[in-house]
């Protein structure tokens, strides 16, 4: 490449990695690999080496990306200019140098040596795949929680993180600093992870793409509540500055956690290269067993005057490298693309992929995401094309072998109308998915809302997917309400059915009609609304009508209800079938709150704070029911305003250990049980399956 080319070639890099910077730490929503990335930002660097006349300081390779700017069209509020407040670091938040290669760890260590006396060690951790976080301490309680920013401004998230479980607002023992600073990191587990997406999933909205998108979305949320739902947890790795008095990194760190500051356990202090690699290759194994994300590695001059020798670049400390797991990446060929239909509407691609071993499982089908996505990988049908699971879980296709592309290999037609009902497409504003807009007609969407009708959450009937798709499919169901009417004889018309297993469904849609209104009000699918959503908007208006007359005005005086939910709300209203389906499903008995909201039954835990953990004899969300039917508070933390830990078999060790360390008393099942008056038995709900006479007939 002569010179001029280079000079293109360096101004392409730098778009292209300053477009994918911003979709990485501003909208959460990245559409290449870190690997990807990583390898073009080193193709840049090693180009500006070489052609050090093209390096401007605001250069890709010179800064860490930011995470300030605004994300477009993805939160209504923050558009509004309700942003967090913004101040600057005391020290740079600066990146890591990452390599893939051991080689180049080695050459690492190298550097070091030549640079600083031998005899030094290095701690060796793990490289936590969340979102940075600075916290700062002023005699002992926590003062201010920043966000990286841009590395030198960054946003205030203090309450946030306060709802963060493991970072204390007040730190024990003796011996801090007046004032510090230690960073680290918020990470969502796993567990929170697959549980936020379900939820998102249940009300049409797109899934995080991986734990760390989940994690720094739901740091930068505008509402602390919610974001103490997200289940984050926080782990700490460096004390810029360090501490008086302590010689290393590694002490400095011990020392931060006998303050009850959350440092990982998994350290270790290596004196050589065969140590650091012995470290790499079990962490490389086990960390699969984690419950978090990792993705490397850091290996850092352990010595905090040698830190100090060795110094920075403007972008990366010289004492520390990150040595990165690659994702586990598999090849195959792109066999066809289906284009799925959500209960929502909304189209996504599928990939239909020759079967292929990754990370232990065998993977057929991988997203596509949507049509952008699959634009910007020029994908074609028959493609061999790389597969990673995009944290681990989700599998997704991530780049295509063009040197493998077949010869005439057909560029796939997105399809202008759904390719359930036939309806032309349509794709709204600020959106990336196209939508069917034909909701009511639509078979995919139909069933779709009655699945989710149907669901756990929302009213509990227990009938699987096949069954829905037969009782559609026989003409017998359209809309929830179509449910009610349903008798033994129709059921009979189902393939494998009898009367035991008909019993059993007519039972269980009877057990529904005493499902309280909150969820009535989340199985009807209104886009946006959620169970939490319903369950503030059931508490405000008291019963349906209220919440079908609200205006926008009142629905936005509704905790947790922005400009998007309560435009939902009211457009699903605005239809008169909507509201033929509610009065069908009133006659039929549901719960829509025409009477009283449910009073506390008892005032018995009146102003008391509860946190419970563990499994009961019934169900943890029946327990959570018990404790504010009798005037009591639930929360999903341990803190010094908690009144106490309700456990139950197998509770949480970190809530455990958190309540001995507050003093908080832990109180078990039976105790609970005899603080409250006895549960009434579920009332007996009168309706048409009394008696099969009172079995209507469709035809
Ligand atoms: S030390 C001066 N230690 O990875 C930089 N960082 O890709 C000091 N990270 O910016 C950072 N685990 O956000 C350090 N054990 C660990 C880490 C870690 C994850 C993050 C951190 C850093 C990024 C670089």
């Amino acid at each position: 490449m002569d010179r001029s080319e280079a000079g293109k070639r360096i101004l392409h890099l730098r778009a292209v990695l300053a477009e994918n910077s911003r979709r990485y730490y501003v909208d959460n929503a990245p559409v290449i690999s870190d690997y990807e990335f990583d390898t073009l930002m080193k193709e840049l660097t090693d180009l500006e080496d070489m052609y050090p006349e093209f390096i401007t300081p605001d250069s890709p390779s010179r800064r860490p990306g930011s995470d300030l700017e605004a994300p477009v069209g993805q939160n209504a509020e923050r558009l509004a200019g309700k942003e967090f407040k913004q101040y600057p670091h005391r020290y740079p938040m600066l990146s890591l140098g990452n390599t893939y290669s051991i080689s180049e760890v080695e050459e690492f260590a190298e550097r070091a040596v030549k640079t600083v006396p031998e005899g030094f060690t290095y701690s060796c951790e793990l490289k936590f795949d969340g979102t940075a976080i600075c916290l700062t301490y002023k005699d002992g309680v926590l003062f201010r929680a920043l966000t990286r920013g841009d590395g030198v401004v960054g946003d205030d998230v203090t309450a946030n993180a306060l709802r963060i479980s493991n970072i204390p607002r007040v730190l024990k023992g003796s011996g801090y600093p007046a004032e510090f600073e230690i960073r680290g990191e918020v990470l969502m587990p796993f567990a929170s992870f697959e549980a936020l997406n379900a939820a998102r999933e249940d009300i049409g909205e797109q899934p995080f793409a991986n734990p760390r998108n989940a994690a720094s979305g739901s740091l930068k949320l505008l509402d602390p509540e919610e974001v103490g739902r997200r289940g984050l947890i926080c782990t700490l790795y460096h004390i810029p500055g360090g501490l008086e008095g302590v010689s290393t990194h590694s002490d400095a760190l011990d020392a931060a956690a006998s303050w009850g500051l959350p440092v990982s356990d998994k350290r270790r202090i290596c004196k050589d290269i065969a140590e650091i690699e012995e470290y790499i290759s079990y962490w490389d194994t086990h960390r699969k067993g984690l419950p978090y994300a990792t993705d490397g590695i850091v290996i850092k001059i352990n010595e905090s005057l040698y830190q100090q020798r060795l110094g920075y670049t403007a972008k990366f400390p010289r004492w520390a490298v990150a040595y990165k797991f690659k994702a586990e990446r598999a090849l195959t060929t792109l066999e066809s693309i289906d284009y799925q239909v959500g209960r929502t509407g909304a189209v996504t691609p599928v990939a239909n992929l020759s079967p292929v071993l990754l990370a232990g499982t065998v993977v057929k089908r991988a997203t596509l995401n949507n049509e952008d996505f699959m634009r910007m990988l020029d994908i074609r049908t028959g493609d061999w094309v790389y597969i990673e699971k995009g944290g681990e879980i989700i599998p997704k296709i991530t780049g295509v072998e063009l040197s493998r592309r077949p010869a005439g290999a057909a560029v796939p037609a997105f399809p202008e109308v759904c390719p359930d009902c036939g309806t032309p497409l349509v794709k709204p504003e600020g959106e990336a998915r196209w939508f069917c807009p034909n909701q009511d007609g639509c078979p995919t969407q139909t069933k779709g809302r009655l699945i989710h009708f149907m669901s756990r959450k929302a009213m509990n009937v227990i009938a699987g997917d096949a069954t829905v798709e037969q009782l559609y499919n026989l003409g017998l169901v359209r809309t929830p309400a179509d449910l009610y009417s349903l008798g033994m004889q129709q059921l009979l018309m189902l393939d494998g059915w009898k009367e035991k297993s008909a019993r059993r469904f007519l039972d269980s849609l009877r057990g529904s009609l005493s499902v309280p209104f909150e969820r009535v009000l989340f199985a009807l699918g209104i886009r946006y609304v959620g169970e939490t959503t319903a369950k503030e908007i059931a508490r405000h208006f008291g019963d349906i009508d209220s919440v079908a007359s609200a205006t926008r005005e009142a629905l936005l005086e509704v905790p947790d209800v922005g400009d998007v939910i309560a435009d939902s709300v009211v457009a699903f209203f605005a239809q008169p079938a909507h509201i033929a389906e509610i009065v069908r499903l009133k006659d039929a008995g549901l719960q829509l709150g025409a009477q009283a909201p449910r009073e506390p039954s008892s005032e018995a835990l009146q102003g008391l704070t509860i946190v419970i953990s563990g499994n009961f004899s019934v169900s943890r969300d029946r327990m959570k029911e018990l404790i504010e039917m009798n005037g009591g508070k639930n929360s999903s933390s341990v803190s010094s305003h908690t009144s106490f830990l309700l456990a139950g078999s197998k509770p949480g060790p970190e809530k455990i250990r958190k309540a001995g360390e507050l003093g908080v008393r832990v109180i078990g099942e039976e105790e609970f049980m005899s603080m409250i008056p006895s549960p009434a038995p579920s009332g007996e709900v009168r309706g048409l399956f009394d008696g099969e006479e009172a079995e209507p007939t469709l035809f």
